[in-house]
């Protein structure tokens, strides 16, 4: 035979098909997938689209139809994402207007490779940025790949909730006038917890420095579609805002947007180059449909009645709770300017762990996270009163238990209010040869991993930082660490 292709197939590739035809096929998470159909929790987390019921009705019949309409883009008319072309683009500038925004890029990846895109546009390898020490995981990968070094910062602390709070303008105008070479103020508001920033106070005086300022709003997607949500960054002067849609804005899961502001100094052709360079070539038409109908959704009468209702299930689970004895509620007269769909509270003597675990178990109601101390729900676009009541019984029905901490669940630490030792740049610390050393054993080294664990990705240890005693509390889950192999 002179053609290869009929050549017969050698008897061990032929033995070797034969025992996989024989063996059951192994899909772990189909099969997990499966079973977790048979078993839905309460649902107060992301994605805010609780299971369809805070989606676009047109967009649920499509999805009903599967796999059919699974496709990337520039086929069937789509347009392209890198340049954006077509439907994506006139989705991408419905966006932009619905959000206030003079530029809105549709992000996969999440708000991720926003922040990856962000660094890549503000910063180069001796850049500085001022940054809050509350900040995503992403933005220290954004320091890696640019090279740039940090000036941290750290928000107010407040220990008896074990969250950052909001950052202090007064701090970064300090920051600032000791740092002169400074590019960029990057900052988290608002916080995992709902905590809000004064942005106003903040890009007044990153305008007066002349320094460009990029505001991290993962979690606030919601707020420029309703007049009862804090106002954007976007319209307090921020030059560049992430918003992962997905988490509380009802798009699908990694779907995200940046957007630059009206008022913006960055250069929109910087920002898309950079973007086309980190994405995938062949973008999800489903997940980047999903962010046009989120959109639209929210701009839909429906939407709007949703987000409100997503502020009175909040309030009405904070009104319940906060009388009730042992449970503390993180509200506005604690001192703090608070996003009105997250609801934080704390059971005496039980930490967030311990909180999340019953509620879980006992209860079969999943919240958004848990902190040292506290817990984080989500009331989000899609919730139901019904699930509402179920959960405020349940917080209630813990709260006058005879609960007890279990200690490794005490022990575990994993919300570090920590200020850095800096010892070189995350690129560096990156770059360098590393060893591995026990965790107990690398007090005194610098680390050369980063360490964050997700929720909330903000992290215990950045590359190039002092690995201290402090440490080691948060570090309980990691036999070794990757330790820089000279110092
Ligand atoms: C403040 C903040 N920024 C960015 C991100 C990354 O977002 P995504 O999960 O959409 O990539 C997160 C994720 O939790 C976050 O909390």
């Amino acid at each position: 035979m002179e053609n290869s292709f009929e050549q017969p197939v050698s008897n061990e590739i032929l033995s070797s098909k034969q025992i996989k035809e024989n063996e059951q096929v192994s899909t772990p998470l189909v099969d997990a997938l499966e079973n977790s159909l048979n078993n839905l929790p309460l649902q107060f987390h992301i994605p805010g689209h609780t299971r369809g019921q805070g989606l676009l009705d047109r967009f649920k019949k499509i999805m009903e139809k599967g796999a059919l309409i699974d496709n990337t883009d520039e086929f069937n008319s789509f347009g392209t994402l890198h340049p954006a072309t077509g439907p994506i683009k006139k989705a991408q500038e419905l966006m932009a207007m619905a959000l206030g925004a003079s530029h809105s890029y549709f992000l996969l990846n999440g708000s991720s490779i926003g922040n990856f895109a962000i660094a890549m546009s503000c910063l180069k390898p001796n850049s500085k940025a001022i940054i809050g020490r509350n900040c995503h995981r992403s933005v220290i990968t954004g320091l890696i790949m640019t090279g740039a070094t940090p000036v941290w910062i750290n928000p107010q602390k407040h220990e008896e909730w074990s969250i950052w709070g909001e950052i202090s303008p007064h701090t970064i105008e300090t920051e600032l006038k000791n740092n002169p070479d400074v590019d960029l103020v990057w900052i988290t508001s608002p916080t995992y917890e709902g905590v809000i920033s004064d942005i106003k106070a903040i890009s007044d005086i990153c305008k007066k420095y002349n320094v460009l300022l990029a505001v991290d709003e993962a979690h606030g997607a919601l707020w420029n579609f309703s007049d009862k949500m804090p106002t954007s960054a976007l319209e307090l002067g921020a030059d560049v805002v992430v918003h992962s849609m997905h988490k509380t804005g009802g798009s699908f899961s990694q779907s995200s947007i940046l957007s630059l502001s009206k008022t913006s100094k960055i250069n929109p052709e910087i920002i898309e180059n950079n973007l086309r360079l980190l994405h995938t070539t062949s973008p999800s038409v489903t997940l980047l449909t999903s962010l046009d109908a989120a959109r639209g959704y929210l701009q839909s009468e429906e939407g709007q009645q949703n987000i409100e209702k997503a502020i009175n299930f909040a309030t009405y689970i904070k009104n319940e709770l906060r009388n009730y004895p042992k449970i503390l509620v993180l509200t506005e007269e604690d001192g703090f300017n608070l996003d009105p769909a997250r609801v934080y509270i704390m059971i005496k003597n039980l930490c967030g762990r311990r909180i999340e675990n019953i509620l879980r178990i006992k209860y079969n109601i999943e919240i958004e996270a848990s902190t040292d101390n506290g817990i984080l729900i989500l009331s989000n676009i899609g919730a139901k009163l019904t699930d509402v009541k179920i959960l405020i019984n349940a917080l209630k029905d813990i709260a006058s238990k005879n609960y007890t901490d279990i200690s490794y669940l005490e022990d575990y630490k994993f919300m570090p209010l920590l200020k850095p030792v800096i010892k070189m740049s995350p690129k560096d610390a990156f770059y360098k040869e590393y060893e591995t050393a026990e965790t107990k054993d690398a007090v005194g080294r610098i680390s050369v991993d980063l360490i964050a664990e997700c929720p909330p990705g903000i992290f215990v240890l950045a590359p190039g930082e002092l690995i201290t005693e402090e440490h080691l509390p948060y570090l309980v889950n990691y036999k070794t660490l990757k330790v820089l192999k000279e110092y």
